[in-house]
């Protein structure tokens, strides 16, 4: 039999804050599963990157005074660092901001243009006149207009989980400069229409994602019910690609974001003798990708029509973990739960954690639990106990 062609991906980490236990729980898990399939002889190749565009990348260099190729330079160095430290052998560790992604992208959007899939829109945006710019919904701070409580973003209030637009908000200011003065200016849009490739989804999800996520996203198809046109296009300032023909657009991050995976994936086939074409565009290569429930809209709605529109192979398979909860609740700051790589790194050995997470680790989408005391248990009986004792028997005897 043939060897098995196998491109794997876990979800690229963004490039503005640190890798930290959490994010480890799909890069291990992805890890296991592709060092068994190079164990079992397939030619499989792990491809990742950095997620790197978009408007918390741009403020944020922006207050640290530099450039934001400069930060990303930064953040690349400290996550590959982090991962090589967890053992976790990718192909390719890869950055968004790449020639082959901008060239990939552009392909795919003159793609998507020509065949009739994009929708132009004048779309209302609140700007902030002391900084320059159109606000993301996260940007926008005000009061909560049902419940009254302040200091809440754009998009939702953490206090009554009521979600609106920022211009519901009462008091609404810029949450990066503070500014009350607010303008709503009109701008064009460009959007993917997502209704069109409805019925293509509907018999996608049930044979490339799990049961559970297909059965939850199937809610969307009933007939009565229109996808919504996705927006792809965030008007300067922004950080990421322009696009053709459009001075002062740009790609939004989720749009360049998974095209990285085949980027990625493009600039290791170019130092390793073989081509785009040969691996993902091979209809006999299987394409896998390991992603957490949180970004399963971006995986299984937007990037596969994406792909089928553009004429591109889709994804074999989506697989999608559980979030990470430490001693049965989410990773918190205050109760020093939230530990970043490093800081793991600092005090105990990454084989512990892999070794737990592998025994935790499963194909639903349950959250996946460190429980610390269960963690110090298993380490000393199975890791420190068994094996270090079979270890010094194996010398003595
Ligand atoms: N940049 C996007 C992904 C773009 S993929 C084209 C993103 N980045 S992220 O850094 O927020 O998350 C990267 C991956 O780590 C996601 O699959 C996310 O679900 C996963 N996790 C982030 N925090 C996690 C936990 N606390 N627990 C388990 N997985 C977590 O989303
Ligand atoms: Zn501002």
């Amino acid at each position: 039999m043939d060897k098995r062609k196998i491109v794997v991906t876990s979800a690229l980490p963004y490039a503005n804050g640190d890798i930290h236990i959490g994010h480890l729980v799909e890069y291990l898990q992805t890890d296991f599963w592709v060092r068994f399939q190079k164990m079992r002889g397939a030619d499989c190749t792990y491809v990742c990157a950095d997620d790197t565009h978009g408007t918390p990348i741009m403020i944020r260099a922006r207050r640290e005074g530099r450039a934001p190729e400069d930060l990303i330079a930064e953040m690349h160095a400290r996550h590959s660092r982090d991962f090589a430290d967890f053992q976790i052998a990718f192909d390719n560790y890869y950055t968004t901001n790449s020639p082959e992604n901008k060239a990939l992208c552009e392909d795919i959007y003159a793609r998507l243009d020509q065949g009739g899939a994009l929708l132009r829109e004048k779309v209302a945006q609140l700007w902030c006149p002391q900084c320059g710019m159109f606000l993301p919904d996260r940007f926008v701070k005000g009061t909560c207009p049902h419940c009254g409580k302040e200091e809440q973003y754009g998009d939702s209030c953490e206090h009554c989980s009521a979600t609106y637009s920022p211009s519901d908000l009462k008091d609404a200011h810029c949450a990066t400069c503070g500014c009350r003065a607010l303008e709503t200016r009109e701008t064009e849009h460009i959007l993917f229409d997502l209704a069109k490739f409805k019925e293509y989804l509907r018999g996608w999800l049930g044979e490339h994602t799990p049961p559970d996520v297909a059965k939850k996203l199937q809610e969307w198809f009933g007939e009565d019910q229109t996808l919504l046109p996705w927006d792809i296009s965030r008007d300067a300032p922004y950080f990421g690609f322009e696009i053709p023909g459009y001075p002062g657009k740009y790609f939004y991050v989720w749009l360049d974001a998974p095209v990285g995976y085949l980027a990625s994936l493009k600039n290791w086939c170019g130092r390793n003798g073989t081509t785009f074409e040969q691996t993902w565009g091979d209809p006999a290569t299987e394409r896998y990708h390991f992603i957490g429930k949180d970004i399963v809209r971006f995986h299984c709605l937007f990037w596969p029509a994406m792909l089928h529109a553009a004429g591109y192979q889709g994804p074999t398979k989506v697989f999608v973990h559980g979030f990470l909860t430490v001693n049965g609740e989410k990773m918190s700051k205050s109760r020093g739960t939230f530990v970043s790589a490093r800081t793991y790194l600092d005090h105990l050995d990454p084989a512990f954690l892999r070794y737990y997470y592998a025994c935790k680790i499963n194909s639903t989408t349950d959250d996946i639990d460190l429980n610390l005391d269960d963690f110090a248990q298993r380490v000393n009986a199975d890791l420190v106990g068994k094996i270090t004792n079979l270890a010094s028997r194996g010398r003595s005897e």
